[in-house]
C-alpha cells in the first residue's frame, strides 16, 4: 500500500474533508473493524489538519466512555456521559462545538494547550451511543458548522 497521509492545511475546508474522505475509502477498503476503523480516521484527520488531539472514545459500559484509537498527547482515560465536551455530546447524541474551551463550564483539560475543540457523536443504526470522535485544536475557534456537518457524514460512512 503506498498511499500516504496527506496535508490538507491550505485547503478550503469541504474540500480538505473530500480529500480526507477519498484516502479513507481508499485504505479502509474491505475492513470493517471498528478499532482499525477508529485508528485510521484518527490518523488521517490529525496529520491531515494538523491538530492537536484526534481520537475516539468509546462507550464501553452503560455511561461510560473509555478512550480508544488517538493521535496526540496522552488523553484521559475514562470519561463519564454528562461530563465534559465528550460526555455532553454522548449523553445529547448531539455534535458540540466549543470555540473557546475555556468558556466551556466543566471542560475537560488533557493538554493545557487546547484552546477550541468539536465532539461528534458516533451512532449506530438503532441511534445508541458507540462513540465520540473527539478533536483538539491550539487555536481558538478552529470549527464551526463545515466541520460538523463533514465529520459527522465521515463518521456515518465509515463507522456505522
Ligand atoms: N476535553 C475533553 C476531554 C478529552 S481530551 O481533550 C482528549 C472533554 O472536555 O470532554
Amino acid at each position: 500500500m503506498s498511499e500516504t497521509v496527506s496535508d490538507v492545511r491550505g485547503l478550503p475546508k469541504p474540500e480538505a474533508y473530500a480529500e480526507i474522505e477519498r484516502q479513507a475509502r481508499g485504505v479502509l477498503e474491505g475492513i470493517t473493524d471498528e478499532v482499525a476503523v477508529m485508528a485510521t480516521l484518527s490518523c488521517l484527520l490529525h496529520h491531515g489538519f494538523g491538530h492537536l488531539w484526534t481520537g475516539f472514545y468509546r462507550a464501553v459500559a452503560p455511561q461510560k466512555l473509555q478512550v480508544g484509537p488517538y493521535q496526540g498527547s496522552l488523553g484521559c482515560l475514562e470519561i463519564a456521559f454528562g461530563r465534559g465536551v465528550c460526555g455532553t455530546s454522548a449523553q445529547s447524541k448531539r455534535t458540540v462545538v466549543v470555540p473557546d474551551v475555556h468558556a466551556f463550564e466543566g471542560h475537560i483539560a488533557c493538554d493545557a494547550r487546547s484552546r477550541s475543540e468539536i465532539v461528534v457523536p458516533v451512532l449506530s443504526v438503532q441511534s445508541d451511543v458507540r462513540a465520540v470522535l473527539d478533536i483538539d485544536s491550539d487555536r481558538l475557534g478552529a470549527f464551526d458548522e463545515v466541520d460538523a456537518r463533514a465529520l459527522e457524514a465521515l463518521v456515518r460512512t465509515f463507522l456505522r
